[in-house]
């Protein structure tokens, strides 16, 4: 298997685990599914910048990679205003239209 296949299976199959562990994180105020969290950006991002290196960072799936970034940086907001007890509507809207941008994005729906 080529080094690409292994970091795009690494991704695809990340990536669902990712936001599982957001939402238990999100609602049971979990300090461990926080870390494993944190520990699925890094994998995210670490496979997802490897297969642009590999591509030749083509601007769609750039896009697509900060879209991502933001929607990780959302993530963390929400985890941390939770805490606070701020108003959260507005930032699941924000996270969910993000989540489907770079869904769509990523299996070339849209772009
Ligand atoms: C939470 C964050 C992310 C999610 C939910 C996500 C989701 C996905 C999904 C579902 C795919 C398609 C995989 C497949 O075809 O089986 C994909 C592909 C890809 N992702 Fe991500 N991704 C994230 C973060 C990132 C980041 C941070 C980068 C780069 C900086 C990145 C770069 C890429 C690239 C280059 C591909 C293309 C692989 C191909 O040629 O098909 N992703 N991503």
């Amino acid at each position: 298997m080529s080094l690409f296949n292994i970091l795009l299976q690494s991704h695809s199959g990340s990536w669902a685990i990712l936001v599982i562990l957001f939402l238990i994180t999100y609602f049971t105020r979990q300090k461990v599914t926080l870390m494993l969290q944190r520990l699925f950006y890094l994998i995210m991002i670490v496979t997802g910048v490897g297969m642009l290196v590999q591509l030749h960072f083509p601007l769609h799936y750039v896009l697509k990679g900060i879209l991502a970034i933001v929607l990780i940086g959302v993530m963390e907001m929400m985890v941390a205003r939770k805490r606070k007890g701020n108003p959260m509507a507005a930032m699941w809207i924000v996270l969910i239209i993000l989540l489907v941008l770079v869904l769509l994005l990523a299996y070339n729906v849209i772009g």
